[in-house]
């Protein structure tokens, strides 16, 4: 499991070379948004080259931001980085679960060709259109490959012909909190890891932190990072504490010792089984 996805331009030399010095889980090296039409080809060359001389010897797991599968440049960027065996690949903007499927029969000739276990590229996705947001239950079950999804705000305004995704407030407007509570539910339903978007202000730790604490009390067990600085926080926030830890051992040895009781009491609270589910999830969390 992943708590931070480093995002890393692919055009950027400068980026790529601090990248293995983040602390980041997983770096997604991006061939889509942050790299402009004209420089895809020397992005792809480059993250090849990246993975090339990486792959095997990073703390940090590969993982590539390919194209939309409905651009030109999709099977251009999966022949030109799979000899490189990535980790896994980002799909943005899929319309539908038939999206991941197609992605996962290219994965699966390009692992033939490249020597690869079939089925070892995985998958992270994510609803972005509104069709894709009215299509994201059809994720479930589509793709062993796909092991996380997490949601985004930009381009889904975008698609909305909207002028701005947050109120005066700050706040997301409704539409965008529904496709984050969205990803929770379908990753709960598909077995996949939710992922929370990106915090734009990189420059605020304290509200990163808050965003963080709040997404992880919901579900989420990681999030995306746009900014070297933002890496530190999202470890520490989707990092178990030591008193969670010393909690869920307890709550567990009260169940243990309740003689098979499916409810019981505990500081003066009622405890049931979703809470020794929670406790058991918290303990794997924290590789206890
Ligand atoms: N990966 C690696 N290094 C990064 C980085 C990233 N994503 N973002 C910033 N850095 C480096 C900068 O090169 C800079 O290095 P320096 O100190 O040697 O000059 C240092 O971290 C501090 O950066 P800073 O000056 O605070 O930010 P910036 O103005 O250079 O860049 C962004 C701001 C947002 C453009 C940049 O953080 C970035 O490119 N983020 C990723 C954006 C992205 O991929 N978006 C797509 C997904 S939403
Ligand atoms: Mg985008």
């Amino acid at each position: 499991m992943n708590r931070s996805w480093m995002f890393i331009p692919g055009d950027s030399d400068k980026k790529l070379g601090k990248a293995q010095d983040l602390g980041a889980d997983a770096l997604l090296l991006d061939l889509e948004d942050s790299v402009s039409e004209g420089n895809k080809a020397d992005a792809r060359a480059r993250i090849g080259a990246y993975l090339a001389s990486y792959r095997g010897a990073s703390e940090s797991e590969l993982w590539v931001r390919i194209n939309a599968l409905e651009t030109s440049h999709a099977l251009a960027d999966l022949v030109a980085i799979m000899p490189a065996a990535p980790a896994g690949i980002f799909l943005p903007k899929p319309a539908h679960g038939d999206d991941i499927a197609t992605l996962d029969h290219y994965l699966s000739v390009l692992e033939q060709q490249n020597n690869l276990d079939q089925g070892s590229t995985r998958i992270i996705s994510l609803a972005e259109s509104a069709l894709g947001a009215l299509n994201l239950g059809t994720f479930v079950g589509v793709s062993q490959r796909l092991v996380a999804i997490t949601w985004g705000a930009e381009d889904m305004a975008t698609d909305l012909g909207a002028t701005n995704n947050v109120d005066e407030k700050g706040e997301y407007f409704f539409v965008h909190q529904l496709g984050r509570a969205n990803t929770l539910m379908v990753a709960a339903a598909g077995s996949f890891q939710a992922v929370d978007s990106v915090y734009l202000d990189f420059g605020d730790q304290d509200g990163l932190r808050g965003d963080c604490q709040r997404a992880r009390r919901e579900g989420f067990t990681g999030k995306m990072a746009i900014h070297p600085a933002q890496v530190a926080v999202i470890n520490e926030c989707f990092t178990p504490s030591e008193e969670e830890i010393a909690h869920a051992r307890r709550v567990i040895q009260a169940f243990d010792a309740s003689d098979g009781a499916g409810t019981i009491g505990l500081d003066g609270r009622m405890l049931d089984i979703p809470h020794l589910k929670q406790a058991w999830r918290l303990l794997a969390a924290a590789g206890r």
